[in-house]
């Protein structure tokens, strides 16, 4: 203990017993069971308790395990003599008694307990001064392989029997990375994940650490401390992945086999595989001893490497360490045939292809491993059908697969294909491949006409477009339906103007000869036609044309009278429609083809406007034109040959003509019903509207509108709405029952303008229901009003006349009808 410890000690107890002693219950008292607590390494003679003496009692002994440390006086003193050691005994069990005078107890023994309370009076001490421990390279971190141990005689429940372990030192100390750590309260060391990482007994066998222990949890500066050393050997994990393996495909040894093993640093490990890569079937499995096996044999076609994990764990289940990948790769063997790149291969060649040139090559396949000597292939020719002209035409590289042509004899007319067989083979296997070559026709034949000379064929000029005129033949001797054997027919000489062109008939190759454009006596009466038939496709190189693809024929066209020919269909002239009589309006001009005179004439001048100069064609006005009454005037002319067979033809002639201002303005329609009634309450208005049938501008006409006389400007007004719209009004109501006629002047504002005056006829009238009631003029045979109500009058009288005789005839007849009495009462008034 040390000084200050034991000072602090001594100022508890001082205070223990200053602060209590002589307080009445609590440091003195009656005898009964207590207990004490009291700190150890205390100076000795210290008072504990005072217990009074109840009478009879008059004296106290002490019993128990006092060790002679506790004493108690007679008059009830409790005490202990020297300082108390709790390592030695934490409790002591006392009892007191209490006596009289004669000494028989009288109470007690009354248990009475001292529980000793630790100081931290011991230091922790290492029960080696050194350690020897060993760990493996690349053990798990934190997983313990040794322990120090240092003992503390102090009691472990306080502060002063809690260490804590601690590396202080590790040598060496290579960049200042700790390579083991220690569980500061077990005592435990374990690798750290670098020393897990790095550690190598082959680069350093041996480490060295110096570890500490404290008391007091290390917190407090009164702690006590100790060290030890302790030496590891690193030892190298043969926890290692294994070497690659390597298993021969297809293995017919029984299965399992081993192949590779993999062993934990220490027995009792449990070892497991583990499939990553997912397998359908996981071929491999492993025992207890660490020995893996193959289950099965392998098909390095399917798949040729593996790769896995062995994983050791401790009986609990707990991954021991990292786990170890496996690798597994499968060997070839020359287990699988050749394979053909389809049942036929098919290659083509030209007739005249050289020898030797390359026609195709062949690639069979082999699926065991490439680059190895079981996927190396060698290819032979073993047959040729048909062996004609002769066997051997084609030759194969051995170990390319690639086709020559051997002999320089083909002939597609002859033998348009060649089947071979082809024996493929690698180490162990053969296959035979079949090729198929087929003869490609070239386009080595010209096209020969049937003949050189088609004759003199004389059309007349007149034969319809369209027309076949005559049918030219030649023949190929190359594949049918190629473009080496199709004929295209030119017309290489006797018709610039393109009047014919030839069709070719794709089956028969014949060649049609047609008018495509009308046939002209006067431009070319004789054509020299030379026919050349060719092929599409190129002719191969030493082929040309000769005389023979080229063919001659003479077209004569004969004249025929043709009808004059207008040069356009339709004439078109503009004239003004107020031209004078006797104006050239236009002209035409027909030729006739065989030269003749042509005289003109008109048809279908309806109006008798135009007259036509039979030599010229001239076309002049005969009367006034009226643009008001045909806008564009459409006539026939006719061009007639003068002499020969008299054909004529006609075209149109369309004169248009544009309008003048010679119409004047006009009301739009009779205004019959514009009236007043009579008397006029108060002036009113009338709307009405003029139009011209000049023709208009887009936006219309603008009329101007003004009384005809100045005399009516006192009764009237006319005001003008817009362009066709004027009203007129009445100034006063001072009128006559009667019709007025109004004059107005209405203005077109033309160039030059004209003016109409019209006469509005304007009605005041007695009205019924705002309608007009015209007395007016009667016209003769209709009724007036009065005459009318004359006769409805007497057409009622006779009616009632008539009735009346029924009535009394019926009267008479069945004598008591109250019905048809009361009808004749409603008769009987009209009777008067
Ligand atoms: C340390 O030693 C004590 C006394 O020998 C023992 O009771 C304790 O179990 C030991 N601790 C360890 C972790 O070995
Ligand atoms: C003891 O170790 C634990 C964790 O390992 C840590 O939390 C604690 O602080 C350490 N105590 C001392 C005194 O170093
Ligand atoms: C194994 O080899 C034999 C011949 O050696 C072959 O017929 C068989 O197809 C092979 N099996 C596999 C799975 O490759
Ligand atoms: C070549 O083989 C094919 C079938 O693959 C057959 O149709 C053809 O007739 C054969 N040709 C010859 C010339 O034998
Ligand atoms: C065709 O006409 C020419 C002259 O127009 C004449 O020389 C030739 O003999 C005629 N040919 C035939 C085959 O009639
Ligand atoms: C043109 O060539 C063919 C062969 O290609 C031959 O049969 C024919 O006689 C030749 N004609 C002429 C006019 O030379
Ligand atoms: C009439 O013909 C002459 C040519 O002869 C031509 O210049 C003129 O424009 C023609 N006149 C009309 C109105 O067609
Ligand atoms: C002119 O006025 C009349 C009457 O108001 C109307 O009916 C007509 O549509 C108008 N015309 C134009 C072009 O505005």
């Amino acid at each position: 203990m040390t000084t200050q410890a034991r000072l602090d000690c001594l100022c508890l107890l001082i205070l223990y017993l200053t602060t209590g002693y002589g307080q009445e219950g609590k440091f003195s008292g009656p005898l009964k069971p207590m207990t004490f607590s009291i700190f150890e390494g205390q100076e000795p003679s210290q008072i504990i308790f005072q217990f009074k003496a109840d009478p009879p009692a008059v004296t106290f002994v002490l019993t128990g395990e006092t060790d002679g440390i506790f004493q108690i006086q007679p008059d009830g003193l409790l005490y202990h003599n020297k300082a108390l050691d709790r390592e030695t005994r934490a409790v002591h069990k006392l009892q007191v008694s209490a006596l009289d005078a004669h000494g028989n107890t009288v109470e007690g023994p009354v248990p009475i307990t001292i529980e000793v309370k630790d100081i931290n009076d011991n230091r922790p001490t290492f029960l080696q001064t050194n350690y020897q421990g060993s760990v493996r390279q690349n053990s798990r971190p934190g997983k313990p392989f040794m322990y120090v141990n240092a003992t503390d005689l102090d009691d472990p429940a306080t502060p002063n029997g809690q260490l804590i372990y601690q590396i202080i030192m590790q040598l060496p100390k290579i960049n200042d990375v700790m390579y083991f750590q220690i569980n500061n309260k077990t005592g435990a060391i374990s690798l750290t994940a670098e020393g897990s990482r790095e550690l190598d007994p082959i680069k350093n066998p041996f480490y060295k650490l110096v570890v500490s222990v404290e008391d007091m949890g290390g917190q407090n500066e009164h702690s006590f401390s100790d060290s030890t050393s302790v030496d590891i050997t690193v030892q190298e994990n043969i926890w290692k992945a294994p070497e690659p393996v390597e298993i021969e495909e297809n293995s017919t040894n029984t299965h399992p086999i081993k192949i590779t093993q993999v062993r934990w640093n220490d027995p009792g490990a449990l070892y497991s595989l583990m499939d990553k890569e997912k397998l359908p079937k996981f071929p491999f499995s492993i025992d207890q001893e660490g020995d893996i096996y193959v289950t099965q044999p392998l098909d390095r076609e399917e798949k040729d490497s593996y790769v896995f994990y062995a994983i050791a764990k401790d009986e609990l289940g707990k991954p021991l360490a990292f786990p170890l990948k496996v690798q597994v790769k499968v060997k070839d063997i020359n287990d699988n045939p050749p394979t053909c790149p389809s049942t036929v291969t098919v290659f083509e060649v030209q007739e005249n292809e050289q020898i030797g040139s390359n026609i195709g090559t062949l690639t069979a396949h082999d699926i065991d491993e490439e680059n190895t000597i079981n996927s190396v292939l060698g290819y032979k020719i073993v047959d040729q059908i048909p062996k004609v002209p002769r066997d051997g035409l084609f030759l194969v590289q051995t170990y390319s697969g690639t086709f020559q042509l051997a002999g320089q004899s083909l002939k597609k007319q002859d033998t348009p294909q060649y089947n071979l067989t082809v024996e493929v083979s690698d180490k162990d296997f053969k296959t035979l491949c079949h090729v198929q070559i087929n003869i490609i026709d070239i386009n080595d034949q010209i096209p020969i006409f049937e003949k050189s000379d088609y004759g003199n064929l004389t059309l007349p000029e007149d034969t319809a477009v369209g027309s076949i005129i005559l049918t030219i033949q030649a023949t190929d001797a190359d594949e049918p339906h190629t473009g080496s054997s199709k004929i295209l027919y030119r017309i290489i000489q006797g018709d610039s103007d393109g009047r014919l062109e030839v069709e070719t008939d794709l089956q028969t190759n014949a060649g049609y000869v047609k008018v495509k454009k009308p046939l002209d006596f006067e431009t070319v009466a004789v054509h020299n036609i030379v026919f050349q038939a060719e092929n599409p496709e190129p002719l191969v190189s030493g082929v040309q044309y000769n005389a023979s693809s080229f063919a001659s024929f003479r077209l004569i066209v004969t004249d025929v009278n043709e009808t004059p020919q207008f040069s356009q269909q339709v004439f078109q002239a503009k004239v003004s429609e107020d031209v004078p009589k006797g104006t050239k309006v236009g002209n035409v001009t027909a030729k006739d083809p065989e030269g003749l005179d042509i005289s003109y004439s008109l048809r279908g001048d309806k109006r008798g406007w135009l007259r036509i100069d039979p030599v010229t064609g001239e076309i002049f006005s005969v009367a006034p034109l009226d643009r008001e009454a045909e806008s564009l005037y459409r006539v026939e002319v006719v061009a007639t040959e003068v002499g020969g067979s008299s054909l004529s033809s006609t075209a149109n002639f369309h004169l248009a003509l544009t309008d003048v201002n010679d119409n004047p303005p006009r009301l739009v329609k009779e205004y019959t019903g514009l009236f007043f009634c009579y008397p006029p309450k108060e002036p009113g208005s009338l709307i009405f509207e003029a139009t011209d049938d000049d023709q208009q501008l887009l936006r219309g006409p603008h009329f101007t509108f003004s009384l005809g006389s100045e005399s009516l400007q006192k009764d009237w007004e006319v005001s003008k709405i817009n362009g066709t719209h004027a009203s007129l009004s009445t100034k006063h109501t001072n009128f006559e029952e009667k019709v007025y006629h109004i004059p107005i002047r209405i203005n077109d504002g033309g160039r030059p303008p004209l003016e109409g005056t019209v006469s509005l006829p304007v009605t005041f009238c007695t009205c019924v229901e705002e309608r007009c009631f015209q007395p007016a003029e009667r016209l003769p045979g209709i009724p007036t009003v009065g005459m009318a109500v004359g006769i409805l009058l007497t057409t009622f009288l006779v009616i009632g006349i008539i009735l009346a005789v029924v009535f009394i005839r019926m009267k008479r007849n069945k004598g008591q009808d109250n019905v048809e009495r009361a009808q004749a009462s409603e008769v009987e008034p009209l009777r008067n």
